[in-house]
C-alpha cells in the first residue's frame, strides 16, 4: 500500500483550527484511495518559540527532513506580541525563511481563482470580472531582498542606517523562468513577466534571462509588464493575466493583491516547490484577532492540500475533486465570515462547518 508521511506544522493564531479541517480532508482522501498518510505534527512559529525557545526546533527540522511533503499553517503574532520574541527568532525570520532556505523552495505557485458564480465575493464589479478570475502567480521564493545581505548600524555622522541587498544570479532566474514557461505551456500559452527594469538593474538581468529561456518555448508568448502597471491592471482587468512570473518581493505584494480582488486572502492557497521537497501553505497570516473563534476560512488550507495531492503525490483527480467540493459549498450559498457581511443573503458558517460540508461534498464525487 502506498504510504506518504506528511509533516503538519500548525503554526500560530488560526493555524491549528484550519489545519484540523485540512486533516479531515486528508483522512477522507486516504481512506477512499487506499493510501496511508502518516500525519505527524511539528512545532513551528511563535507557539514553538514559547514552548521550546526556538521557532523552528531541531525536532521539527528532522520531521520535515523525513517527510514526503509538508503542510504548514500560517505563523506570526500581532505587532505588539511579536516584540516579546527576539527579532531573529520572530517566526517569519526564525522559522519561515529558514524553512524556505532549507528546502530551497524557489518556486511558489499562488493560484488566484474565483468562478463566475462566486463573483459576489469579489470587490470588483461583475463587468470587470466577466467570466470569473483565473490566473496564477509564480513567485521566486528564495532570492531577492528577502535573502540578500543585510546590515544595520550607525554611520560616521551618528545616523542610524540600514542596507538590504537585492541579489539574483542567472541560474536562479533561469530556473523560475523555466517553471513559469512550463506552466504557461499547460494553460493559455501567455506569460506575463513582471519587472521594474526602468529602475532596477536586477530587473534588467531578470528580463534578459527570461527572454533567453523564452527562446526554448516558442509556443508561449511573453508579455513584459512593469510591476506598478501590473498592480493597476489586476484591478482594472484581471482577465488580462493567465500566468505571471516575478521576483520574491513583487510576488509577495501582488499575491496579496490577488487575494484582495478575490475578496479575501482566505481564498489563497499556495505551493512552495524545491528540487527535493515541497511544502504547502496558505498565503495569508495567522489572524490572531479571530483565533480560537471558529470563524476563520479554511479554504486556503484545504486548497493547499489539493495542491499537495496534485504536485507531491500525482493525485490529479482527487485534487480536482477537492477544489470542486469547496466551490460547491460556496455555490450552495454558504460563506465564511471573511467573505460576506452578516445580514446579507448568505448562510454564514464556521470553520468547522465549512470543513464538514467540504468533506460531505467530496464524499459524493
Ligand atoms: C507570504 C508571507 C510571508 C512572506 C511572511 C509571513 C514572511 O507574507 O508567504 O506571502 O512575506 O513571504
Ligand atoms: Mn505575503
Amino acid at each position: 500500500m502506498t504510504q506518504y508521511k506528511i509533516a503538519l506544522l500548525d503554526g500560530d493564531g488560526i493555524g491549528p483550527e484550519i489545519m484540523a479541517e485540512a486533516i479531515k480532508i486528508l483522512k477522507l482522501v486516504s481512506a477512499r484511495n487506499n493510501i496511508t498518510f502518516i500525519l505527524e505534527h511539528g512545532a513551528f512559529g511563535a507557539s514553538a518559540y514559547f514552548a521550546h525557545g526556538n521557532s523552528f526546533p531541531e525536532a521539527t527540522k528532522h520531521l520535515c527532513d523525513s517527510a514526503d511533503a509538508i503542510l504548514k499553517g500560517p505563523i506570526g503574532l500581532s505587532h505588539e506580541e511579536s516584540k516579546k520574541i527576539p527579532v531573529d527568532m520572530q517566526p517569519e525570520r526564525g522559522a519561515l525563511l529558514p524553512l524556505r532556505r532549507r528546502y530551497n523552495t524557489f518556486a511558489n505557485f499562488r493560484p488566484v481563482y474565483l468562478p463566475k458564480n462566486l463573483a459576489h465575493f469579489s470587490p470588483l464589479k461583475p463587468e470587470i470580472i466577466g467570466n470569473g478570475i483565473d490566473f496564477i502567480i509564480i513567485r521566486e521564493l528564495v532570492g531577492g531582498l528577502y535573502f540578500g545581505e543585510k546590515k544595520t548600524g550607525v554611520d560616521a555622522t551618528g545616523k542610524r542606517f540600514v542596507k538590504e541587498t537585492l541579489e539574483y544570479d542567472e541560474v536562479q532566474i533561469e530556473r523560475i523562468a523555466r517553471v513559469a514557461f512550463e506552466t504557461a505551456r499547460k494553460r493559455k500559452k501567455v506569460l506575463h513577466n513582471i519587472h521594474k527594469s526602468n529602475v532596477l538593474k536586477s530587473s534588467v538581468l531578470w528580463n534578459e534571462v527570461v527572454g533567453e529561456v523564452g527562446a526554448e518555448f516558442p509556443d508561449v508568448e511573453i508579455k513584459h509588464i512593469l510591476v506598478d502597471a501590473a498592480a493597476t491592471y489586476l484591478c482594472l482587468n484581471p482577465g488580462l493575466f493567465d500566468v505571471m512570473v516575478m521576483e520574491n518581493m513583487f510576488g509577495d505584494i501582488l499575491s496579496d493583491q490577488g487575494g484582495g480582488i478575490l475578496g479575501s486572502l482566505g481564498l489563497m492557497p499556495s505551493a512552495c516547490i524545491g528540487p527535493d521537497k515541497a511544502y504547502y501553505e496558505p498565503s495569508h497570516g495567522s489572524a490572531p484577532d479571530i483565533a480560537g473563534k471558529n470563524m476563520a476560512n479554511p479554504y486556503s488550507m484545504i486548497g493547499s492540500v489539493a495542491m499537495m495531492l496534485e504536485m507531491s503525490f500525482g493525485m490529479e483527480k482527487e485534487s480536482r475533486n477537492v477544489w470542486h467540493a469547496m466551490q460547491s459549498v460556496f455555490a450552495q450559498g454558504y460563506s465564511t465570515a471573511d467573505l460576506s457581511k452578516p445580514g446579507t443573503e448568505v448562510k454564514m458558517i464556521s470553520t468547522n462547518a465549512f470543513g464538514d460540508l467540504v468533506a460531505s461534498e467530496l464524499a459524493k464525487l
